[in-house]
């Protein structure tokens, strides 16, 4: 029955190394939206230190909060004001170190995120960079270029912004003239940096040993495809390319261009210094695996978030095929794969897998309609896949509850600039962000005292974590288990994959001695081959596996 291996290196810190995250399960928290702790409507520190106890007991190794720095939140937060404090609104410096200190307590390591690409419009370095002038050294930290045109009038290039419109926006010089223009890839309230400058890498390793000096255990890389531009900027030409797709050609002007890996090598080398050392894991948009795989080699990074996941339809030989080339190219490379689901820039993976055309799931372009009930179960079946694999694995806040992308939000509700920026021709990511639900009344339904800042939808008090602990069959039952479950079943084998042929609608492989994840992805009931269901997404009858489910079973081979 076993058709082929494929192995990724061992993770496990059981063999004396600090290599905790190479399968580490990551619960990635989206502040704004996770817990409120002090009634404004807006999720905070005080928030996350009063759920910790619910992190601990979900069977998570560690959490990743998103940018928590000041910031005038053009873009929720990845606009960041100052890299060495915390947005008011969130906290301050003592509640962070009391989350850290906390975390440790229960065994949770604290991932921060870092947004080296760009910074916020209020950021003192540019606010120094507009007085100063043109032909400045501060102005020489950003990409600012004169316009072209006889009056300098057009944009230095054609590039566009991922969030929509062009990405140059003209300044007003200190007398008033009309100015210089300054590259932002994103929001105009997120000014590029140009990482060629010696006091740009610097500021940024020292804003690591910040944190690392505080104990946070390691950054997730904001854009860490997007830091190398080629300096002559030429046009783009005709160009649909945004964050979400992959560049598809070799030397693109300002994504995954080769020089960002020596930025990571003084990164790496820093957080090598520490006692243990501290981890990084990329976000990096890129054209095949095997760039992606480029940003973990040795003496590089360690983790990359793995999207070809996250973009896989729910069709068997697309997961089997993208499952393959990750533990491929990362092997190759010494790297431990990731997997992730779901996170918040694209649409939640209930609602991905439950559209009807599985050809248009595609992260935050899907569209079509949704049966929310099918995404559902086939969730909690994605779920016992994505805890199976070898390496670590990324869980959004609400995946454990099962919660669905919001389409139906008001407009005057939307904040994200993606919806600004296209004038509402996308609605951005918003609806993934809507704060979580904790009991099944309230204002906010446990998310805080007050009314959240996004609307929740009212059916979501029957998905609270209040509703579902009650309820033994939920999802979040189904997390917990699965994260009791994961390291004893699966930890042993390390980085073992052999693949079981058991039809073509059927994803299924063993890893290690004798315990299978069989997943049917097929219309029709499949036949499970004998053996212990050791947990399963959805009642199992006459030995045989539903349509949309999976099981984690012992089959007694050894
Ligand atoms: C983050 C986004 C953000 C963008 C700009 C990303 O890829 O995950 O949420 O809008 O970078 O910082």
């Amino acid at each position: 029955m076993t058709t082929g291996t494929t192995t990724a290196p061992s993770g496990d810190s059981a063999d004396g190394t600090d290599e905790w995250w190479r399968d580490a399960v990551i619960y990635q928290i989206y502040i704004r939206s996770f817990a409120d702790g002090d009634g404004d409507g807006v999720g905070d520190i005080a928030g996350i230190r009063s759920r910790l106890p619910y992190l601990a007991a979900l069977g998570v190794d560690a959490i990743w909060v998103n940018p928590w720095y000041p910031s005038p939140m053009a873009d929720g937060g990845y606009d960041v004001a100052d890299y060495r404090g915390v947005e008011p609104v969130f906290g301050d410096l003592d509640q962070a170190q009391a989350l850290v200190n906390e975390a440790a307590a229960l065994g949770l390591r604290v991932v921060l995120d870092i947004v080296p690409n760009h910074t916020s419009a209020a950021h003192a370095w540019f606010e120094e960079a507009l007085a100063a002038g043109p032909g400045s050294a501060q102005r020489a930290r950003y990409l600012f270029r004169p316009g072209r045109g006889p009056g300098g009038e057009l944009p230095p290039n054609d590039w566009r912004s991922v969030f929509g419109g062009a990405a140059w926006t003209r300044v007003t010089e200190a007398d008033g003239s009309p100015g210089e223009w300054y590259l932002h890839l994103f929001d105009d309230g997120q000014p590029d940096l140009d990482w060629t400058g010696a006091d740009v890498r610097e500021e940024f390793r020292s804003v690591l040993r910040f944190w690392f000096d505080r104990g946070i255990d390691g950054f997730r890389i904001d854009v860490a495809h997007g830091l190398a531009k080629d300096m002559a900027l030429p046009d783009l030409g005709a160009d649909e390319e945004g964050l979400l797709r992959a560049p598809d050609r070799s030397a693109h002007p300002h994504w995954d261009r080769d020089e960002v890996f020596e930025i990571y090598r003084g990164w790496r080398a820093v957080a090598d210094g520490y006692d243990p050392p501290r981890m990084f894991c990329a976000e990096a948009w890129v054209s095949s695996p095997e760039r992606l795989a480029a940003y973990v080699r040795s003496g590089l990074l360690h983790t990359a978030f793995n999207f070809a996941f996250v973009r896989a339809p729910w069709v068997p030989a697309r997961l089997r095929e993208v499952i393959d080339t990750s533990l491929r190219t990362h092997a190759a490379v010494g790297a431990a794969t990731t997997w992730v689901l779901s996170n918040h820039d694209v649409s939640r993976h209930v609602s991905r897998y439950g559209r009807v055309d599985q050809a248009v799931t595609d992260g935050r372009t899907a569209t079509g309609a949704v049966d929310v009930e099918l995404g559902r179960r086939r969730a909690r079946a994605a779920a016992l896949l994505m805890l199976a694999l070898p390496g670590g694995a990324y869980v959004y806040q609400g995946d454990e509850l099962g919660l669905e992308e919001v389409e139906n939000l008001p407009d005057e509700a939307r904040q994200d600039p993606v919806w600004v920026r296209s004038g509402g021709r996308e609605r951005g990511r918003d609806g993934n962000r809507v704060p979580l639900p904790w009991a099944q009344r309230g204002a906010s339904y446990g998310f805080g005292d007050g009314a959240a800042w996004l609307p929740q939808p009212p059916h979501w008090a029957g998905l609270s974590v209040e509703a579902q602990e009650a309820d033994r069959g939920s999802m979040l039952w189904l997390y917990r288990d699965a994260l009791r479950l994961r390291r004893d079943l699966w930890g042993a084998a390390a980085g073992q994959l052999s693949w079981l042929d058991l039809g073509p609608d059927v994803v299924a492989f063993v890893r290690g001695p004798g315990v299978a994840c069989i997943v049917n992805l097929g219309a029709a009931p499949s036949p499970l081959p004998p053996g212990e269901v050791v947990l399963a997404s959805a009642p199992v009858e006459d030995e045989s596996l539903p349509p949309d489910s999976a099981v984690w079973l012992r089959t007694g081979r050894r």
